[in-house]
């Protein structure tokens, strides 16, 4: 149900009962109980354009809502605040509609549009950091969540796998003489290693500019070694999507090299547009106000990262029709995407009618504070990581001693990987965030097993009631009202995170519905004896749509649920 939408069409039609042409403002949410549900705070900025008190405005806005339908109560509060009371019986149909809807009553956009997300995204020179992983868990969630709100969602791995570097690699690899699946076992070794030779071997860094001159030359053996290199490299990364149950698959891999036969046209294009300066040899575009251009041919005749990112956006925009671009790139790139995204504009490659947006988030660190590196200061292997995510879940599930032995792996999986998942995403994606084992694994707190918890003792209370669910809700007390507006907020807050793009409005929705219901359940019995069959009943319908609730909310995020636990 998309409350909000509805609220702000009722002010509309008071507004224009009242004769008020104004542009519509939006109600928010009460900040607290005795405010209301919801707060019309327009008033105050009317004032000054119609000339009357804002308090004023409040009464004759007031006097012509609607009070026969959604809305039960009004009030005028201090200088012109206008609080919204919903009416108790009009939740109660909403709830029993939502009972019964598979979607919980959440619609699908009307206005459907094919959105590219680009995520995760690594480099296949080197191993995959936490950067990388707060991209893939943040990107696949976006993904999921624009389709399950009606959009067409397409999926693009940018991998970096161009560059002076391969040359290196390939060479390395060719001299070390083993096939690419042993020695790239550990990547950021090989790296490490190939580097020490090029520092100090003439003859290898000679061999390696060879090589990067073949291979970008299609030379075919080059081409060979080099296909093997990302081949390897790409399948470490597919085992960190596996573990975690991320829907990249290779054919949403669009390489950085599949763009290199439109590097040429994107210069041609620019230059047409009249916007490329030379500066120092090299083609640039300048940016009003930076004296910092955005390099799009080096001197040399080389294209560069950003040169790639416009054929991308070219191809996102006049091949697949995207009209929103989501880029899941860490803050550092904040630079890069705002002159890429203006040289894009500027150039013709995307109209008004498409949205470009740098999804950016902050950097993981350590208890202490430090960004997240292993002891010798090195990248942390991120399939180490998770693998300790299951471990520490597996040896917590040990000690409950509350699952079946043969289902302790899948159990360990579950909340093992959905603890790192769900720690990434219950925090303001721009912030810096501390990756901490003990905070994420407890029981307490937003966390994933705080809610996989709640909505397994939900599944318990079904078990326990031998009989089928039906019947009517009917809210017995404010607290049971507040569960069940809560219930009705869903779609407001899938709708609102999928506008911004941002997942910890559905963790943060999540963690408020539980807590409101753990309180509910706490004072409002439903299996006792004394409880009426009808309340019962009632009960029952709100702690079902809770639970599925939950477990829907927790898909989006990537993230299961357990029956027991
Ligand atoms: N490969 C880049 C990196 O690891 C991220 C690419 C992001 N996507 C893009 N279209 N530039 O930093």
């Amino acid at each position: 149900m998309k409350l909000k939408t509805a609220l702000d069409q009722i002010i509309k039609e008071a507004f224009s009962q009242a004769g008020i042409e104004a542009a519509p403002m939006a109600v928010t949410e009460a900040g607290k109980p005795e405010f209301g549900d919801y707060q019309f705070n327009g008033a105050m900025a009317l004032a000054k354009q119609l000339g009357k008190p804002p308090r004023q405005i409040a009464t004759e806005i007031v006097e012509r809502i609607d009070t026969t339908g959604m809305i039960s109560k009004t009030e005028i509060a201090g200088p012109g605040f206008i609080n919204l009371w919903v009416d108790p019986a009009w939740i109660e149909e909403r709830l029993q509609e939502a009972g019964v809807d598979k979607r919980l009553s959440v619609q699908t956009k009307s206005d459907s549009i094919k959105t590219v997300v680009d995520y995760s995204s690594p480099n296949m020179a080197k191993q995959m950091h936490v950067g990388h992983l707060r991209s893939t868990i943040i990107g696949d969630t976006l993904a999921r969540l624009f389709t399950f709100l009606g959009d067409e969602v397409i999926r693009q791995n940018h991998i970096g796998d161009w560059g002076t570097q391969f040359g290196m690699l390939i060479a390395y690899l060719e001299v070390s003489g083993e096939d690419a699946y042993s020695s790239l076992g550990d990547l950021e070794q090989f790296y490490k290693d190939a580097k020490v030779k090029f520092d100090s071997d003439p003859d290898f860094a000679d061999m390696a500019r060879e090589y990067v001159v073949k291979l970008q030359g299609g030379d075919s053996h080059c081409q060979t070694l080099w296909q093997q290199f990302i081949d390897v490299s790409l399948g470490h990364c597919e085992a960190v999507y596996e573990t975690l149950g991320i829907a990249l698959h290779r054919e949403d891999v669009r390489a950085e090299s599949s763009y290199n036969n439109a590097l040429p046209s994107v210069v041609e294009k620019l230059q047409t547009q009249g916007i490329l300066t030379e500066s120092d040899g090299a083609q640039c575009v300048f940016m009003e106000g930076s004296e910092v251009p955005l390099i799009i041919r080096k001197r040399d005749g080389g294209f560069l990262y950003a040169t790639t990112d416009l054929a991308a956006i070219w191809h996102r925009v006049h091949e697949l029709g995207a009209k929103r671009i989501s880029y899941v790139v860490d803050a550092r790139q904040a630079g890069h995407f705002k002159q890429v995204f203006d040289a894009a504009r500027r150039a013709g490659f995307v109209g008004d009618d498409v949205l470009l947006e740098h999804v950016s988030f902050g950097m993981m660190l350590d208890k202490s504070g430090r960004p997240f590196k292993t002891r010798d200061g090195g990248t942390v292997k991120l399939i180490d990581l998770l693998d300790e995510a299951v471990a520490r879940a597996k040896a917590m599930i040990e000690e409950r001693d509350t699952q079946a032995i043969e289902d302790r792996e899948s159990v360990a999986r579950i909340i093992g990987i959905g603890a790192v998942k769900y720690a990434e995403l219950s925090v303001n994606r721009e912030s810096n965030y501390i990756f901490d084992w003990d905070k994420m694994l407890s029981f307490e707190g937003n966390t994933s097993l705080y809610l996989q918890y709640a909505y397994a003792r939900i599944q318990s209370i079904f078990r326990k009631y031998d009989g089928s669910i039906g019947g009517t809700i009917t809210l017995q007390d404010p607290l049971e009202v507040r569960l069940g507006l809560m219930l009705l907020r869903f779609e407001d807050v899938l709708h609102g995170a999928a506008r911004e793009s941002m997942p910890h409005y559905i963790s943060s929705y999540l963690y408020d519905l539980t807590t409101l219901f753990m309180k509910f359940y706490e004072q409002n019995p439903i299996l006792k004896e004394e409880v009426s069959d009808a309340v019962r009943e009632s009960r029952l319908l709100l702690a079902d749509l809770t639970a599925r609730t939950i477990k829907q909310g927790l898909a989006l995020l990537g993230i299961e649920v357990l029956d027991r636990l």
